[in-house]
């Protein structure tokens, strides 16, 4: 399931993140320092070194948006939400196709985190580059996404994507992975389709003993598939 979640960072928290990551200098390096052998070969972009102080200040903005927001809840039901990490492409610059890394190791405490969900969160408006585009294939044929700044696609981590080259300008962007307390990518759109038809019958009259039966079996799907 691929789901756009919009205004995940509001204009202020955008202005700040991107402040950050514009004066940082020398706390951009190159990519493929932390691609696996699968994606060095073809990742040509730079990102910030994920332990300096840069990307923890900016960790902290992007993950407390995370938590607060009930759309990314609902559609990722998270269970751990690797440190998000912050890159760039210039002209010229892409990551062609691949599938990223089934594991990695948090950066702080070592422990291995199961992706499940991958997450791409623009910070630059597409007006600002041309190229660029995340294009991501699936059963459906290939996505083409680029969203506004603020905006954020999530999907799964199984799929093959890659990044168009960039033509014109630079495109800055966030990204991380998630473990997700449902691993199967069915079972998890279901729950999201259910738990969104909810929300809307929440905002309607609805027969209360039906609105309740469907709240108790969306929790208890969830006990049911999750992983802890
Ligand atoms: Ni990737």
């Amino acid at each position: 399931m691929l789901v756009c979640i919009p205004k995940v960072l509001d204009a202020s928290q955008l202005i700040s993140v991107r402040e950050r990551l514009d004066h940082a200098n020398e706390g951009w390096v190159d990519g493929r320092v932390t691609a696996g052998y699968q994606g060095a070969p073809v990742k040509f972009n730079q990102q910030i070194d994920e332990r300096s102080e840069v990307a923890h200040a900016c960790q902290q903005i992007v993950v407390s948006a995370l938590e607060r927001h009930p759309m990314f809840i609902s559609a990722v039901l998270p269970n751990t939400i690797y440190p998000p990490m912050f890159n760039r492409y210039g002209e010229g610059m892409k990551f062609g196709a691949h599938v990223d890394g089934s594991l990695r190791l948090h950066p702080r405490n070592g422990s291995k985190l199961r992706t499940d969900v991958s997450a791409t969160l623009f910070l630059t408006n597409p007006q600002e580059y041309d190229g660029g585009e995340l294009l991501i294939d699936d059963t459906f044929g290939r996505h083409s996404i680029k969203l506004e700044a603020g905006d954020m696609v999530v999907y799964p981590a199984t799929s093959l994507h890659q990044v168009s080259p960039i033509t014109r300008g630079t495109r800055t962007s966030c990204f991380f992975w998630v473990q997700s307390l449902i691993r199967d990518d069915n079972q998890r759109s279901l729950l999201y389709q259910m738990d969104t038809a909810i929300q809307r019958l929440n905002q309607t009259d609805a027969d209360e003993v039906a609105r309740r039966t469907l709240i108790g079996c969306y929790h208890n799907l969830i006990r049911e598939w999750s992983d802890t």
